[in-house]
């Protein structure tokens, strides 16, 4: 059973209590926070002090996906703010070694995301240091996007490559993530699926994120 993140960019934020109100009702297993800068993607959403009031709504873990540059001036406060998984761009982090473990002794599980024309060879050196991997089958930056197909085949040597290695890392798909696709998607390897727009722009949420779940 896939573990479901309903990705918060996508709910109506004028009635954000009541959206997360409805996922601590459903089977939604994490909160997928996505945070962006202006700089490493072309828009910009919420920070620390939404994610802060969010925590004060659900004891379900917060799945943080900074695409930000510099991450390592912020961890501190996303762990402050109620971060449990705090995600980073290997595009984004020159010292990314230094960044894990940056986010492991502030006590939250560590995750790299790599952008779509990012390999997954890259991750060799560090995938032994991780919790988890985000694959992004989307360009970053935006919800309601296509996903880009080509992403299944990362998912499957990810998979070989944790497998070989005997190791316990997460493969977490984020964007573009339907009905029709999931399937797929965790038949080739993945543990964790991040839904935004399929699942807040659904008239039954909560059906959608247990459709998932059942995939
Ligand atoms: C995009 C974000 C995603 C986004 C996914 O940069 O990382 O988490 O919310 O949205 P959908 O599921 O609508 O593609
Ligand atoms: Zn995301």
């Amino acid at each position: 059973m896939p573990i479901v993140a309903p990705s918060l960019l996508a709910s109506d934020f004028l009635h954000l209590a009541d959206e997360c109100k409805m996922l601590n009702e459903s089977e939604a297993d994490w909160f997928h926070l996505d945070v962006m800068d202006g700089r490493f993607v072309p828009n910009i959403s919420y920070g620390m002090s939404i994610i802060k009031q969010m925590r004060k709504t659900t004891n379900k873990p917060f799945d943080v996906h900074l695409m930000i540059l510099e991450p390592e001036k912020y961890a501190e406060e996303f762990k402050e703010a109620g971060a449990d998984h705090l995600i980073v761009h290997i595009e984004a982090c020159v010292h990314l070694h230094r960044n894990i473990q940056q986010i492991k002794s502030l006590g939250m599980k560590a995750g790299v995301a790599l952008n779509p024309h990012t390999p997954v060879f890259l991750l060799q050196d560090i995938l032994a240091d991780i919790d988890q991997v985000l694959i992004m089958s989307v360009n970053p930056g935006f919800g309601g996007q296509e996903f880009i197909p080509h992403t299944i085949t990362k998912i499957r040597e990810l998979r070989k490559m944790i497998d070989d290695n005997n190791l316990n890392v997460k493969i977490e798909i984020d964007g573009g993530v339907t009905l029709e696709n999931a399937k797929e998607i965790v038949n080739a390897g993945a543990n964790v699926l991040v839904a935004g727009s399929t699942v807040f722009k659904a008239p039954d949420p909560k059906k959608i994120i247990a459709e998932l779940k059942s995939i």
